[in-house]
């Protein structure tokens, strides 16, 4: 059996990303992937939804060009939903060809197929690519997430039947629903509400809890929640989904049974690890809840087996999974990194888009932090009033008192997805708040807006 420094399972953008950065420092690494590239990400995730999402965009701006003094398109304007999805799967297309070229160039050995772990041999672990068998002296573990698909009578059912679909089905529909019910208000479920309300569907969002968005800060969620529900989104909060049927989603609420028609039901509730039919147990990786248990180096109970991306369960995030990739690696390579789970910005990419970093008040004062806020609308920045005629954003920031520096910022309005990273970076450097005031920023610009609310304090 061929030896290989390497072999990850897995071609999502944790996989591919450390078996790119493996292959470039000189480690001999294959990559096993069964299904496409790129991962969730590239093909049914992230980029696919940003692709809709653009569409949107460019419609809302044609429907509202008077208002900027752009006359003759307004109400004019259709979406073509298979020109959105060929266009979406040309954008695909062309970053999965660059995730290929990349790990070729980093001379990575790719093998599209299932990848399983058979057992411990002497040199390292006996890794299945389809029928074929090879050895890896480590192992990075990268098979990713799946859409939870809870035992609610009719749902999985109705799924098989068409009617009920997944983020993997959604992000292929050509044709627009006239009435769209989203089980769970959380990103996917705003995004894709987001979308289909601009293009025209009537959308009910039946979110369990009672905010949408769950983690986000709360002024920010409840912000979010106006914006959509002026687009059409109805939402129907703290109600429980109790069946699916042929016309519609049954709900509980305030102890009352309701019923809400539908031609399309997407569920979005969730995701948990790709953790079973890999092998794990065959070397006696520890799982707990689901997700494979591992230590801030991306090390799991297993000597010289790491695991990286929303598999380990800890923050389902892309960008997670690139660093989580990149500190994997380097522990193999023997440069000591350690993961950090305190500063991960998120982005929530509706329309209106959402930046997040770090504490919000709340989740500070439950640490037992001192802390104070600052809250200044969008209005003070001059592009963001240019630019916009819902002028409803706002920028928040959480500062530790005793460090006298940024601990948490949360951005509802336009770029905020942008520069959410430049407050990312403050706060992982600890930058003093008097420090910050000497920055330069660019005018006229939306991230104008944290310097504004930095002198604000
Ligand atoms: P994945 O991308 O899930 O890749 C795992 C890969 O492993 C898959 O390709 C799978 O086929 C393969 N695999 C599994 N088992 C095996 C096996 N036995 N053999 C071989 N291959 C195997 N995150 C963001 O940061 N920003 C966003 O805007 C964003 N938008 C999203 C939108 C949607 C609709 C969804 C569903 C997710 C979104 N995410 C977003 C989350 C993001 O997609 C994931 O966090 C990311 O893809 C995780 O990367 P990964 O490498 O861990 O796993
Ligand atoms: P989510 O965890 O974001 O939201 C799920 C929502 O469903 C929660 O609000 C939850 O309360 C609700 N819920 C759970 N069970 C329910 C039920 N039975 N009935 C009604 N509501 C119920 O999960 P989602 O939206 O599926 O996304 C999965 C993950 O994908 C995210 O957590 C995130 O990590 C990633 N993602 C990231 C994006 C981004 O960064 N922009 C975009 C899309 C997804």
């Amino acid at each position: 059996m061929e030896i290989f420094d390497l072999i990850v399972i897995g071609g999502g953008p944790g996989g591919y990303l450390a078996a790119e950065r493996a292959g470039h420092a000189g480690l001999k690494t294959m990559v096993i992937e069964k299904r496409a590239f790129g991962g969730v990400c590239l093909n049914e995730g992230c980029v696919p939804s940003k692709t809709f999402l653009n569409s949107a965009k460019v419609f809302d701006y044609a429907n509202h060009a008077s208002a900027y003094g752009v006359n003759g398109i307004e109400g004019k304007a259709t979406v073509d939903q298979k020109f959105v999805v060929e266009r979406k799967n040309g954008v695909v297309k062309m970053l999965v060809s660059g995730v290929k070229g990349q790990l070729k160039r980093n001379k990575v050995v790719m093998k599209e197929v299932e990848g399983f772990i058979e057992g411990k041999a002497d040199e390292g672990y006996i890794i299945k690519a389809g029928e074929e068998k090879f050895i890896a002296k480590r192992l990075i573990i990268a098979t990713g997430s799946m859409p939870v698909v809870p035992p609610i009578p009719g749902l999985r059912e109705n799924l098989e039947a068409g009617l009920v679909m997944t983020n993997r089905e959604v992000l292929d529909l050509t044709e627009i629903p006239k009435q769209l019910v989203v089980i769970g208000g959380g990103v996917i479920g705003l995004e894709m509400a987001s979308y289909f309300s601009s293009v025209g569907s009537k959308v009910t969002v039946v979110e369990m809890l009672n905010k949408i968005a769950g983690p986000t800060e709360n002024e920010i969620s409840a912000i979010l929640q106006k914006t959509l529900e002026k687009k059409g989104v109805e939402f129907k909060l703290g109600a429980k989904v109790t069946a699916v049927e042929k016309d519609g989603v049954v709900y509980e609420k305030d102890g009352k049974v309701e019923k809400v028609a539908a031609d399309k039901v997407l569920c979005s509730i969730g995701r948990r690890a790709v953790t079973q039919g890999i092998g794990l147990e065959n070397i006696g990786v520890n799982l707990e809840r689901g997700a494979i248990v591992t230590d801030d180096m991306m090390k799991t109970n297993v000597a010289n087996v790491y695991a990286v991306g929303d598999v380990n369960g800890k923050v389902m995030l892309a960008h997670t999974a690139y660093r989580e990739a990149e500190v994997a690696v380097n522990n193999i390579l023997n440069k000591k990194d350690r993961m950090r789970y305190n500063v991960i910005p998120s982005v929530i990419y509706t329309n209106p888009e959402v930046g997040s970093v770090g504490e919000t008040e709340e989740s500070a004062k439950a640490k037992g932090l001192d802390v104070k806020t600052v809250s200044i609308p969008l209005t003070f920045s001059g592009r963001y009033i240019a630019e916009n005629t819902d002028l409803n954003g706002i920028c928040k920031l959480v500062i530790n008192k005793k460090t006298n520096t940024l601990i948490g910022a949360h951005i509802i309005g336009s770029y905020s997805g942008e520069y959410i990273v430049a407050v990312s970076a403050m706060i992982d450097l600890e930058v003093d708040i008097e420090n910050i005031k000497k920055l330069v920023f660019p005018h006229p610009t939306v991230c104008e807006i944290v310097r504004e609310a930095i002198f604000s304090i």
